[in-house]
């Protein structure tokens, strides 16, 4: 309890173990678990205890079933070893403690080995709602539980066999600019495609449409908004648009696409890196998201 009491505490923007691991160029770190404060473990079990009852309305089946397989704690943060226990056996993956903000390729190349790199930081108490970086309950409390669905695990696989293709397909272009513009539309389009699907995703089942996107799972305003708001579009997904359209992050999403199960969403991945072969990719829509330098520096610098 005394070591609870005197933590230093693990906040978004106010962790000094990560901040040194960051400047120590550390992005693969541990969990120290002795350095959450009370108020750490008091965040999580208000946005657990809130977002709860918004889950068994709104979340997808597969996603409630992976809440009870990982037995994620109410009370506390959980212990990322305990969950890769849990979840391990059953598709592979693992929650893998990073100290920030992961680039594009090395992003997806940790998903390729079925590790998924986790925020250990939690949001302060006094901002539940206002989220300006992931933190490890959208982390934790959003992404992990759909890891334990086996065609939804492939499917992040596939993202990261994608995330190789590109590096496999603009390597050899020796004209640096056209290498650069080429990649810049291709992670343009990836990122869009993770964006409404693993971020924002709906799918058909339960109740006529539920979430699966991690963005709304871990959002206790948002995740009602999306199913039941009728200002929010909702279509059948589809790859064109989804590759060609602008993602906005800094409020709650107007358009939303909706998958038939994770098998569907998987097929659409394929089609994905098809389209890639294709030459599909290298021109997509303007707009957002901006392609940051240390993104396509990660993909530049990528062996395959
Ligand atoms: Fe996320």
């Amino acid at each position: 309890m005394l070591q609870t009491l005197t933590a230093p505490g693990l906040t978004t923007g106010r962790a000094p173990f990560v901040e040194e691991a960051r400047n120590r160029g550390e992005l693969y770190i541990s969990q120290p678990y002795e350095q959450y404060s009370k108020e750490n473990h008091e965040s999580w079990r208000r946005l657990y205890a809130r977002i709860r009852p918004r889950w068994e309305r709104y979340a997808n089946e597969h996603f409630l079933k992976g809440i009870e397989a990982l037995d994620l704690p109410t009370d506390r943060i959980p212990r990322l070893p305990d969950i890769n226990q849990r979840l391990q056996p059953l598709t592979g993956f693992q929650a893998k403690p990073v100290s920030g903000y992961v680039p594009g390729f090395l992003f997806f190349d940790c998903l390729r080995r079925r590790e998924f790199p986790t925020t250990i930081t939690i949001r302060s108490s006094d901002r539940m709602d206002y989220l300006p970086e992931p933190d490890i309950f959208h982390d934790v409390a959003g992404h992990v539980p759909m890891h334990t669905e086996r065609a939804f695990a492939d499917t992040l696989v596939r993202f990261g066999d994608c995330a190789h293709t590109a590096v496999e397909l603009t390597s050899a272009i020796h004209d640096r600019p056209e290498r650069i513009r080429r990649l810049t539309n291709i992670i343009k389009a990836m990122s869009r495609f993770f964006w409404f699907t693993v971020e924002f995703g709906l799918m058909r089942g339960r109740n006529g449409i539920c979430a699966y996107g991690s963005g709304l799972l871990s959002s206790f305003g948002e995740l009602e908004h999306a199913i039941d708001s009728d200002e929010v579009q909702r279509y059948p997904v589809q790859m064109e648009w989804l590759i060609n359209q602008g993602a906005e992050i800094d409020h709650y999403q107007p358009l939303l696409f909706i998958v038939d199960s994770f098998e569907h969403l998987f097929d659409l991945v394929d089609g994905l890196e098809r389209w890639m072969r294709q030459g599909k990719l290298n021109n997509v829509a303007p707009g957002l998201p901006e392609i940051h330098e240390h993104d396509l520096q990660s993909f530049l610098e990528a062996t395959q």
